[in-house]
């Protein structure tokens, strides 16, 4: 049995060029720096820094296992160092994701986005990170689903002995704290009943069945619900290994070939459509979005990231772009109305109590109105 490493992402916004639309380059230098001098020392095998729209991205290999203190404070620690320039450029929003001054051993709940994993390494190790920006963890559930449990999308589940068994899925309800575990195929049902709600119900990680290896895991911070206000919506990460047994580089993928709409986009507010693009495109501008999801590929050696390949970099592709633009125009359309603008529960702020408290005393009964209207207290509000 060979040693475990773990592959640790870890993101955070701290700032950006132009309003919301990239890191600055000298953020990016920054926090490399830090990573390299840790990897000099030998607290990290191996890393990679890069963005998604606003967000800054850690991606790192190491032996302590998830949740370690030392790789939190590392990430911690670069993020600072890429906020000191974000404050020395005046950049926008500089230091926005770190929720708390002080850092206390784990950046979980602190506003920082996470997805970790330990394995140990096949003799050849395929995966696969994706890193998205303007979305929330719950625009995986739909790809995720395809994925492990969608004969349709992955050949593998009808026609791979080693994942005719199905997965299990690890659903969190981001409300409650709560995480439920639920066998496929027998369980799709109940388990669609949950994802089905993103915003609340989140596959944070599967495992295939016939040996319990863990497959996958996604990042399941929602930042306005861990700083009780809206502080910038929590682009979320994931990482799935691939290949030999669990589903192919290719079967992975398809999952993003339709761009199904995801909750973020502009001023976390509004539904858009979820478009798959290379490295180069990764970056906000159209109401600051739409919504954006890099897939970066990599073969893990002695816990060495070789790679990245810039997966959605590719005509194949094409398509759903074209797709997701269309679903752009015809959702922008809508304007500020509803299924484009979230519903009042799920936007990030909303200025409808302040004219509601204007208009109370203009608000009239109307005698005429039809019995049921007159609940105590609306549920729509
Ligand atoms: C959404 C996002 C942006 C901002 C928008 C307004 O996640 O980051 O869409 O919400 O640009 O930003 P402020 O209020 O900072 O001007
Ligand atoms: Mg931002
Ligand atoms: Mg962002």
């Amino acid at each position: 049995m060979g040693e475990k490493i773990t592959l640790s992402v870890i993101k955070a916004d701290v700032g950006s060029l132009a309003g919301h639309h990239m890191p600055h380059p000298d953020q990016l230098a920054a926090a490399t720096k830090v990573l390299a001098e840790a990897k000099r020392k030998g607290l990290i095998i191996d890393f990679h820094v890069t963005h998604v729209g606003d967000d800054i991205q850690l991606i790192m290999t190491h032996k302590k296992g998830p949740d370690h203190p030392d790789i939190h404070g590392l990430a911690w620690q670069a993020f600072q160092e890429a906020t000191k320039v974000a404050k020395e450029l005046g950049l926008y929003a500089a230091g926005q994701d770190l929720l708390s001054e002080a850092f206390s051993g784990n950046v979980r709940g602190l506003g920082p986005g996470v997805a970790e994993i330990e394995f140990e390494e096949r003799p050849s190790e395929p995966v696969i990170t994706f890193h998205a920006d303007k979305t929330e963890p719950g625009a995986f559930n739909l790809p995720m689903f395809k994925i492990f449990a969608d004969p349709f999308n992955t050949a593998g589940l009808v026609i791979d002995p080693r994942m005719h068994e199905g997965f299990e899925f690890e659903i969190f309800d981001v409300f409650e704290g709560k995480a439920v575990r639920m066998k496929a195929p027998e369980e799709i049902y109940d388990i669609l009943a949950l994802i089905g709600t993103p915003g609340r119900y989140v596959i944070r990680k599967v495992f295939r069945r016939s040996d319990g290896l863990q497959a996958a895991v996604v990042s399941i911070e929602r930042l306005n619900l861990i700083a009780g206000k809206y502080v910038g919506k929590d682009d979320p990460v994931a990482i799935v290994r691939a290949q030999h047994g669990l589903p192919a580089v290719g079967e992975i993928l398809e999952a993003f070939a339709f761009p199904h709409l995801v909750a973020g986009w502009m001023r976390g507010s509004h539904h858009g459509p979820l478009m798959p693009v290379p490295q180069r495109y990764a970056r906000i501008t159209r109401f600051d979005g739409p919504p954006r999801i890099i897939a970066l590929g990599w073969q893990i050696k002695n816990g060495r990231l070789i790679g990245p390949a810039d997966l959605f970099d590719d005509v194949a592709f094409d398509e759903t772009r074209r797709l997701a633009q269309f679903i752009t125009e015809y959702m922008r359309r809508h304007g500020p109305f509803m299924p484009h603008r979230l519903g009042p529960e799920e936007m990030e702020y909303t200025t409808l109590p302040q004219v509601l408290e204007k208009l109370k005393d203009r608000f009239k009964k109307v005698a005429e109105a039809p019995k049921g209207v007159h609940k105590e207290k609306s549920e729509m509000l």
